[in-house]
């Protein structure tokens, strides 16, 4: 069978990426433009800087992208990109960017959901095994989803108020940790120790998830002690916030794991980055006897590889999108 290449494009947050995908499994070439260093000026990203940045790097990023590889456009058979969920104005840039190539090249057009992206990072130099047990843990969401098969998700549990990546980044800020907030506690952490006795999110036996009530109480730990003139171990609060943090993934993954005998686990978005959520992970799904796939560090934060990958299955149904392909900022796998 002819190889099939997607080059797939991600504008979805403040990275600009583009990559060219081989039969859905293998990175021809991948580049990512980050905006990181801008926005941590403003302790988070602002949209319309971001979307600004999109426009002045994605044609750059799509020229480093074909430098790095001998395949020229005409190699391609579609072009695939983020259309939900994520910053409207940033979406956007990537949609017009991405129409403009598929019309000028003749080349069918894919849309991808961002978080259903995060989940094929799993399938970049991997097969996926169905039926699989889904962990995504991005910036906006934290959900444990049951794939059957490609495509074929049912959703067992959801956050219900903060997601962790979000919980990351509201604790970071308050232990002055700057932008982006997830790696800077997870460096914090590894010098302080589980000393703090923080809340445990969600008590019952659901699949949901809770993380407002963890960083409400953090929150005002920090300013209780500030006010008190006490000392503040910032260390030891980080380490304390993980443990609870991804105990909370643990527990419910274990009980998904028993309850529903699936032998697969993969991790998906951009905190499963964090070397101590895989570590943890990793262990409950051994316990369980169930193997683990978790992206490598470079296909767990935003990228156009994992965009490539998600394309792949839609490219073989033929399930192509329109030139009045739109912007979506909400969004869940299903
Ligand atoms: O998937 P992602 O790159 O963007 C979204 O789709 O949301 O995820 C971003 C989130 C941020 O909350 C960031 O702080 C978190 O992932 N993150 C981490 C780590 N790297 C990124 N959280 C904990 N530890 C990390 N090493
Ligand atoms: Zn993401």
């Amino acid at each position: 069978m002819k190889d099939i290449n997607i080059l797939a494009i991600e504008t979805s947050c403040d990275e600009t990426s583009i990559a060219i995908v081989k039969n859905g499994i293998t990175v021809e070439s991948m580049t990512i433009s980050t905006q990181m260093q801008t926005h941590a000026l403003y302790g988070g990203v602002v949209p319309e800087i971001a979307s600004r940045m999109h426009t002045e790097n994605i044609t750059i990023v799509l020229e480093e992208t074909l430098k790095k590889t001998s395949l020229k456009i005409s190699d391609i058979d579609a072009i695939a990109v983020t259309y939900t969920p994520g910053l409207l104005g940033s979406l956007l840039v990537g949609i017009e960017f991405a129409k403009t190539l598929a019309y000028i090249y003749n080349k069918p057009l894919i849309k991808v959901n961002h978080l259903i992206g995060h989940i094929y990072a799993n399938a970049i130099n991997n097969k996926l095994k169905f039926p699989l047990l889904a962990l995504v843990v991005s910036g906006g969401h934290t959900e444990l989803v049951i794939m059957e098969d490609d495509y074929k998700f049912r959703l067992l549990g959801a956050t219900l108020d903060d997601a962790i990546g979000e919980a990351y980044d509201k604790v970071a800020r308050i232990l002055n940790i700057p932008y982006p907030g997830g790696p800077g506690i997870e460096k914090l952490a590894l010098n302080g120790s589980i000393t703090y006795n923080l809340p445990k999110p969600v008590l019952d036996n659901s699949y949901n998830f809770s993380y407002s009530g963890l960083k409400s109480y953090i929150i005002n730990l920090v300013h209780n002690e500030k006010q008190r003139e006490n000392e503040i171990r910032y260390a030891d609060l980080a380490a304390s916030f993980q443990f609870v943090a991804v105990d909370e993934l643990v527990r419910k993954l274990d009980l998904a794991l028993k309850n529903t005998k699936i032998k697969n686990v993969i991790v998906a978005g951009g905190v499963s980055a964090n070397r101590y959520l895989r570590k943890k992970i990793s262990e409950v799904a051994t316990k369980n006897n169930a193997q683990v796939t978790i992206p490598e560090l470079i296909y767990c934060t935003d990228n156009a590889a994992m965009i490539g990958a998600a394309a792949y299955p839609l490219f073989l149904k033929g399930d192509f999108a329109d030139y009045s392909l739109n912007g979506e900022s909400q969004a869940n796998i299903c």
